[in-house]
């Protein structure tokens, strides 16, 4: 049977993606791969994950293997409204619904929020995964450059001027991914008042704002909102993201929807895995555990930043997150990272392409999180000679 001529005009336009294959060529062992984004297996507390299980194991298994509430569950909602309390945005239960990663919450945002050509505003460049689900809805996506201090808002501004509104407005706003900006203070005002005034929702991606390496991070767009915001956060980088738990927060209104929408794509999330999660930040070990992986990934992101210093040759530019997984390069504009790209798995480096986050040609994002210190020198040596092979 030829099932391609049966498929839905939104599964006609779903690729695989380009990036995902050339990640597949830095797999193999003899490579250094600044290309992935996955946490350090050693952030993983399994000692104390074992004991969150056992007990739920022990004392309330017949709940925790029993289909659950399309929410979530009540008492790790409850968690989070609290949490959500102290990060600047007054929360009860109400206010949370939880999700099988936030991937699951981009998804269900698009199917709620997006038609056939509508516009969602990203930032240039942004989350792969975030402009995969807004185009698996059909959406056109139209991306507002990033400036030292997160979106330019004067361009986004006079785009918000014009007649043909946007659906949304999608900002990962701290330690973004890929670029490692983190928006300012004043930027995260400005943004929640202009969304107000030009009537245009925020959805605001937070992952990454837990691994602060200094200071605290600043407060979430969510903190200056009045209505207008929906949040999403995530335990993938501070706790695992094979458990698959993560959360959004807003007006109550838009909670209830997506719970409708929750309801045809999975019933409920896992709820063995929101038990343990519960358990584990109720005895205090996710706040410390977060404390710890801080601590891992400043001594990463300082040892990437010198060996760019000691390697990268003059004429190379790059972010220096104060916090996350990553790092955005930008290399001299006739440098095609692409092309670039053969040469450094040659050499036995690998990044991702800016292109895939409709970054520029000349640009790269790197990941500290995942590669051993050791590694991390070494790549970045490399990594050095390549670029200097391609200098004019
Ligand atoms: C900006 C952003 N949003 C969402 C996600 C998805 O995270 P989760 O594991 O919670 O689905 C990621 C993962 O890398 C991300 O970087």
């Amino acid at each position: 049977m030829n099932w391609e001529k049966f498929y839905s005009e939104r599964a006609k336009g779903l690729r695989a993606s380009e990036i995902r294959e050339l990640l597949k060529m830095t797999q193999k062992p003899d490579i250094i791969s600044f290309g992935g984004g996955l946490p350090n297996p050693e952030s993983y507390d399994i000692k104390h994950v074992r004991e969150c299980i056992d007990y739920v194991m022990e004392t309330k298994a017949k709940k925790a293997l029993q289909y659950g509430t399309t929410e979530g569950y009540s008492r790790l909602r409850e968690f989070l409204a609290e949490y959500m309390t102290e990060k600047g945005y007054d929360s009860s239960p109400e206010n949370i619904i939880i999700t099988a990663g936030s991937q699951q919450g981009l998804d269900l945002v698009s199917k709620v929020f997006i038609d056939k050509d509508d516009t969602v505003i990203t930032e240039s460049p942004s989350y792969l995964g975030g402009l995969s689900a807004f185009r698996a809805y059909l959406a056109r996506i139209e991306a507002v450059p990033l400036q030292d201090d997160g979106m330019d808002l004067d361009l986004l501004e006079e785009r918000l001027r014009s007649e043909k509104k946007p659906k949304f407005i999608y900002v990962v706003s701290t330690y973004q991914n890929p670029s490692g900006i983190c928006m300012s203070s004043e930027k995260r005002k400005r943004i929640a008042e202009m969304s107000l005034e030009y009537d245009v929702p925020i959805i605001e991606d937070n992952p990454y704002s837990e691994l602060a390496f200094s200071s605290e991070p600043p407060e979430p767009i969510l903190a200056h909102s009045d209505g207008n915001v929906l949040y999403l956060g995530t335990f993938s980088k501070t706790f695992s993201p094979g458990i698959r738990v993560a959360w959004i927060c807003g007006p109550s209104e838009i909670i209830k929807k997506l719970v409708i929408a929750k309801q045809s794509t999975d019933l409920c999330s896992n709820v063995l895995s929101q038990r343990m999660v519960y358990e584990y930040c109720k005895r205090g070990y996710w706040k410390e555990n977060i404390k710890k992986i801080r601590e891992m990934y400043r001594r990463k992101r300082d040892i990437m930043l010198k060996a760019m210093e000691e390697y990268f040759p003059e004429g190379v530019k790059w972010t220096r997150p104060e916090g996350g997984l990553f790092l955005w390069v930008t290399l001299p504009e006739y440098i095609d990272t692409r092309e670039m790209f053969k040469d450094a798995i040659k050499n036995k480096v690998a990044y991702v392409v800016g292109t895939a986050f409709a970054g520029g040609k000349n640009t790269m994002r790197l990941n500290f999180s995942y590669p051993s210190d050791e590694e991390i020198v070494e790549g970045i040596k490399r990594l050095g000679e390549v670029i200097k092979s391609r200098m004019k």
